[in-house]
């Protein structure tokens, strides 16, 4: 099983070992885990080695997950520092893509291209997820805001399933970081070539959000996943991955 002990703790992390190629790192969003990027693992090609990881707390790796977007930057931080990846491209999704915009701006000299998957640079919450959240219960109805109304019933059971799985504590951490994250004023530092990809339908972060990360971040390019909703890379793979490669190929290569 590939695991990284991490400060006494094992991180669970997926994807490509070799030495040589561009490590392409996917952070997944609030009570997620790494096998929300499972079609990008397989898809990606050479030179690229996708990986993928869970956060503390999540899925398979141990310890706690953390309330705060700049705690699970500095988490990420002694991750790749561990795990050697230098020059790497990260891509994160809703919460993920908020602790990549703050690695991005922390640490740019890391990174060679930034993809931000269904994110914002603000995160505010639904106030009746979090109150639910704090009475040791998971908001069901989060389902109804994740998906397209077109995508699978097997995606949205499963989805359904891994959300009963996951401990309100969980959920509590990670929408209370997000709740708490806006970098609006900041957006304009960033540095790094970006893609960013929003589905059309997504009602958690609104494609307006991502637009507003298109005007305020220099060199970035937005790709809409048309009929896709907040779980874009899980309810429309091909076109994400079409989306990840051209990035690469055009701006990072
Ligand atoms: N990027 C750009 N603009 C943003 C933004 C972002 N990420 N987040 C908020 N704004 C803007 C809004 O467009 C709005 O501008 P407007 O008044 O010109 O339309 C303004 O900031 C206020 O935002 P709003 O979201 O309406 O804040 P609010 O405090 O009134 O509402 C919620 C809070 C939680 C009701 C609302 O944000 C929401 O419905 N969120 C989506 C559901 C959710 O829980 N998402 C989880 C994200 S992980």
């Amino acid at each position: 099983m590939p695991y990284l002990e991490l400060d006494g703790n094992m991180v669970y992390f997926a994807g490509n070992q070799d030495k040589e190629g561009i490590p392409l790192l996917f952070c997944h969003g609030s009570g997620g885990g790494h096998h929300h990027w499972l079609y990008q693992l397989k898809a990606m090609p050479p030179p690229v080695k996708p990986l993928a990881f869970d956060l503390p707390g999540h899925g398979r790796s141990d310890n706690t997950p953390l309330d705060d977007v700049y705690m699970y930057r500095d988490w990420l931080k002694l991750f790749s520092q561990s795990f050697g990846l230098k020059n790497f491209i990260l891509t994160g999704h809703s919460l993920g893509g908020a602790i990549a915009m703050a690695y991005a701006l922390e640490h740019p000299e890391d990174l060679h291209g930034l993809i931000l998957v269904g994110t914002g640079a603000r995160l505010r919450v639904l106030p009746a997820f979090l109150e639910e959240l704090k009475q040791g219960r998971v908001p069901e109805t989060m389902i109804e805001y994740l998906y397209a109304p077109g995508a699978s019933e097997e995606l949205v059971n499963l989805g359904l399933r891994e959300m009963k799985n996951t401990a309100p504590e969980v959920y509590l951490a990670d929408l209370t970081a997000c709740d708490n994250f806006d970098i609006r004023e900041n957006l304009s530092q960033i540095s790094l070539p970006t893609l960013i990809i929003c589905g059309s339908e997504d009602s958690l972060t609104p494609v307006k959000y991502s637009q507003f990360l298109k005007e305020n971040i220099p060199q970035s390019r937005l790709e809409i996943i048309e009929g896709a909703g907040h779980m874009a890379m899980l309810e429309q793979p091909d076109a994400v991955n079409r989306a990840i490669a051209k990035f690469i190929e055009e701006d990072l290569l």
